[in-house]
């Protein structure tokens, strides 16, 4: 359970330093009525009032209403649920995933419907915030650049004003990770987008003020670091890594960040998930029983080669940059421990339903697991660039679907038999509410890896 005090959310909170005793509740009913646990936790002036509470001895499979009170003060009722107890027999899970959330570029209209969906959690996929500053030309310009505790907490208090992503995170419980934008654009473990001294400095407080606004069951960061990859067992049906595709990488290798792969592109040593990430997720997936095992991280997995007159570029801040760690994955995933592999992405602004190959540059090679790439709820995909990225899918046969136009979020519906994956896309993000439809569906059978349209 998760809340803040932050009376004045977009200018320092406004609340006294001192620390503030805060009570909270969790029921059977929405009404309160049958409250099966409560306590008081404290909001720190150290960590900006946020208060973390990590309730035990709760039901598998069971939804509990929740408030936190302070004085006269009651927040809103919030809804959680709790998963399946690990390898109990599961025949149901349904979650959405997102990613990517720029508010300059217009509004969170997937929301108001994601709270309408019938859900277990929403995974988010990183980019909830981003750090930027004001760009005129766009609907809600930033405020200035976040870099420092005070304007990364600000930046946190305007996008979690929203009503409709207030309501989201009201109505289910939400997992959650990182990409670039929680911290800086594009940034590669300690090295930054433009050179700075202090980086590790400024990244440090952006990792502690990402802890501080979200409901993670994990102990605050004490200096640079934070190890944010675990992983959750839903029953016998799923396992669910999440993963941490910033801290640990090397620098995107080459010139351009969209340009040819060149040489330094091939050296084995470059990683995109650091060796002792890479290591427990292998050996996770090695020991894992679920039926479904899925890899939960920010950046597309899939080789996406675009053609552009007598060169091929690609996005090499993807797993294209990073070709010999993603070779090792897939080698992994190629043998076979883990049942289904279904690996989820975001970051890019587009949707995409594809194979992942054991070799992309061979269609006749092995088909290893299921990619499924989220587009955004509001950051905009570059419209200069939205023909070439429909030119380029012909260039990539293992691709099966991608669109760039429109935003929303994926719904799917898990059983030991198949995985359902529904495109959810608004209408658009330039008034405050659209209408929503499912506009591409698609399932991956059970033993069957590989995508078919639904
Ligand atoms: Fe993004």
């Amino acid at each position: 359970l998760w809340t803040r005090l932050a009376p004045e959310p977009t200018s320092g909170g406004g609340m006294p330093d001192a620390d503030v005793p805060v009570r909270w509740e969790l029921a059977r009913d929405e009404g309160l009525r049958e409250v099966v646990a409560e306590g008081v936790a404290t909001a720190t002036t150290a960590h900006g009032h946020s208060v973390h509470v990590d309730v035990d001895g709760l039901d598998p499979v069971t939804t509990y209403w929740y408030r936190f009170t302070v004085g006269d003060f009651e927040s809103p009722v919030g809804r959680t649920r709790t998963l399946p107890a690990p390898g109990d027999s599961t025949e149901r899970l349904a979650f959405a995933f997102a990613s990517c959330q720029n508010r300059q570029d217009g509004y969170w209209t997937a929301y108001p419907h994601l709270v309408e969906e019938d859900l277990d959690f929403v995974l988010f996929l990183g980019d909830y915030i981003y750090e930027s500053g004001p760009n005129p030309a766009k609907l809600r310009p930033h405020p200035p650049q976040a870099q420092d505790l005070a304007g990364y907490r600000d930046r946190y208090g305007l996008y979690k004003g929203d009503p409709g992503l207030q309501a989201a995170h009201a109505a289910y419980p939400w997992l959650v990770i990182w990409d670039d934008h929680e911290v800086d654009n594009d940034y590669a473990g300690d090295v930054p987008e433009e050179p700075d001294e202090a980086f590790l400095e400024r990244r440090a407080v952006a990792y502690q003020v990402w802890w501080e606004h979200n409901a993670v069951r994990l102990d605050p960061p004490d200096g640079a670091e934070l190890v944010i990859h675990r992983s959750f067992e839903v029953g016998d049906l799923a396992r669910i890594f999440l993963l941490d595709g910033r801290q640990y990488r090397s620098d995107q290798p080459c010139e351009a960040d969209i340009g040819p792969v060149c040489e330094a592109g091939d050296d084995p040593a470059r990683t995109l998930l650091g060796d002792e990430q890479e290591s427990w997720l292998f050996e996770g997936l090695d020991r894992s029983d679920a039926r479904w095992n899925v890899l939960a991280q920010p950046v597309v997995m899939s080789k996406v080669a675009i053609p552009l007159g007598e060169t091929t570029l690609f996005n090499l801040d993807q797993w294209d940059g990073y070709v010999p760690a993603r070779t090792r994955l897939l080698d992994h995933l190629g043998q076979g421990q883990a049942t289904n592999p279904i690996v989820l992405s975001g970051d890019i602004h587009v949707s995409g339903v594809g194979d992942l190959m054991a070799d992309f540059d061979d269609p006749g090679s092995e088909v290893v697991g299921a990619e499924f790439v989220v587009t955004s709820i509001s950051s905009l995909f570059e419209p200069a660039f939205i023909d070439i990225f429909e030119a380029a899918l012909a260039a990539n046969p293992h691709v099966k679907y991608g669109e760039a136009r429109s935003r929303g979020y994926v719904r799917c519906e898990v059983t030991p038999e198949s995985w359902r994956a529904d495109f959810r896309y608004v209408d658009g993000i330039d008034t405050e509410t659209s209408p929503i439809r499912t506009a591409s569906s698609w399932v991956v059978e059970d033993g069957r890896p590989g995508v078919r349209s639904a």
